[in-house]
């Protein structure tokens, strides 16, 4: 089978090495990290799966390609960006016959528009925080006065991971209101803006497969999405994961697969949206219980590239079969865990510095369990990777225990280095001292 992926980061790169396990890939237009540039390179391109060793290189060829994916001959098609689902591209391939894993423009305005989704999770009745979606500051306000802080002011439209405040201040959440209102801080995508109640609890993001009908979910993630150690600073698109949660039980994610992603399947389809590729549930565990802060309509970046590592399944087969709307196979995945660190540029995530030559890949990736995914990265003239954008590397490592993961990514991770490069030292630091802590009682 020939698969294209579309996109071009650590996420692309990460779906790209699994599907190769059974299939020829094609990137559009992907990364120079993601297919092999030199013979010496192949090695360490090839994906660290749970169990397979270090470096193996299992798998089928990875290409790239500057061509559309309109132009691309392939049997599947998994889009891996929100951009270009919102813009409708899986419509467009669907209306040429070809198989798509990725939901069409009616099904991704889940992540389009915040007020969109809201209103969805309210008809479907799944728990999530309260909200009011406004155009007007005034009303805005008002709406933001009623509520018990912290406050959350969030860009209706797509803003990168990047449009939402949370707040213990009133009057930094009225300047926020006022901000994105006026277009100033995000153009048109901040025109209206969501208002929520606060929600306070860990974390974790959970991506459920849908074929339209039904749904498998794959193993949950914790993000990390402020800039800095102990959550602090601005938000970002994320700065490193892990899998699996501890926190997180099967039991838990049968309630929430119960309470709020079928009903939410069931709503999409009375309004006649066959939702076919990935829900990725933003969830906050509350002491109320689990709540939905939000849904995506593609995979995580950057927790496919700690899901796939684990998963014991053949992608191409899920995949494919959620695309053609029999999803049969239940996902499985190694109790092995895995880390990942994100290596940003300088002054990233508001304007950062590219074209630093990045050193220490090679070296990096040859760790047992360690894989270099690219996601920010080009080659310059005398062919050396250097930096293209503000995510650069996703530095992922699968070990016996999250402890071991995270060791071997940190260790992969002191090996690289460029100029201005900087990345979170407490990625799953608490998780693995609480996941040996758990080990050593038991
Ligand atoms: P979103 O893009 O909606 O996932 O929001 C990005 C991040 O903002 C989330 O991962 C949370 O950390 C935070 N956030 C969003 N909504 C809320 C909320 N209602 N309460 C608390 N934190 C939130
Ligand atoms: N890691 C957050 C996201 O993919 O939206």
């Amino acid at each position: 089978m020939k698969v294209c992926v579309v996109g071009s980061g650590g996420r692309e790169h990460a779906l790209a090495l699994s599907l190769a396990r059974t299939a020829d890939v094609v990137v559009a237009p992907g990364n120079p990290g993601m297919a092999p540039h030199s013979p010496e390179a192949a090695d360490s391109a090839h994906f660290t799966f749970v169990g397979s060793g270090s470096g193996s290189g299992s798998g089928l060829p990875i290409t790239v390609t500057n061509d559309a994916p309109e132009d691309v001959d392939a049997d599947l098609f998994v889009i891996g960006p929100e951009q270009p689902l919102v813009d409708g591209l899986a419509d467009k391939l669907r209306a040429d016959r070809r198989l798509v894993f990725g939901p069409g423009a009616d099904g991704a305005r889940l992540e389009g528009s915040k007020a969109f989704m809201k209103m969805v999770l309210a008809e479907a009745g799944v728990p999530s925080a309260r909200y009011g979606a406004f155009e007007d500051a005034k009303e805005a306000n008002e709406f933001l006065r009623q509520l018990p802080g912290p406050w959350v002011v969030k860009t209706d439209g797509l803003a990168a991971g990047k449009g939402v405040l949370v707040t213990d201040s009133l009057e930094e959440a009225e300047a926020d209101i006022t901000a994105k209102l006026s277009g100033e801080s995000f153009g048109d995508a901040g025109r209206r803006v969501v208002v929520e109640e606060g929600l306070v609890g860990p974390e974790c993001s959970l991506l459920v497969l849908c074929d339209g009908t039904r749904v498998a979910a794959l193993a949950p993630a914790q993000d990390f999405k402020r800039i800095n150690d102990d959550d602090e600073g601005p938000n970002t698109g994320g700065m490193g994961a892990y899998s699996p949660v501890p926190l997180v039980s099967d039991r838990l994610i049968d309630g929430v697969l119960d309470q709020a992603v079928e009903p939410l399947v069931g709503a999409l389809r009375r309004r006649g949206i066959d939702y076919r590729g990935v829900l990725y549930a933003g969830l906050i565990l509350t002491v109320d219980g689990p709540r939905v802060l939000e849904y995506n309509v593609r995979f995580g970046d950057p927790e496919t590239q700690v899901v796939l590592p684990r998963l014991t399944e053949d992608l191409t087969g899920l995949l494919a079969e959620a695309a053609a709307g029999r999803l049969r196979t239940e996902p499985r995945f190694s109790p092995d865990a895995s880390v990942c660190v994100v290596l940003a540029s300088e002054g990233y995530p508001v304007a950062p510095r590219t074209g630093d030559r990045i050193d220490g890949l090679d070296s990096a990736a040859a760790i047992e369990g360690v894989t270099v995914f690219h996601a920010g990265t080009a080659l310059d003239d005398e062919g050396c990777f250097v930096t293209a954008g503000g995510r650069v590397l996703g530095v992922s490592a699968v070990g016996p225990t999250i402890a071991e993961a995270r060791g071997r990514a940190y260790a992969a991770v002191d090996r690289i280095g460029w100029e201005g490069m900087h990345y979170r030292t407490d990625i799953a630091a608490a998780a693995a001292v609480a996941s040996s802590a758990a080990a050593g009682v038991a």
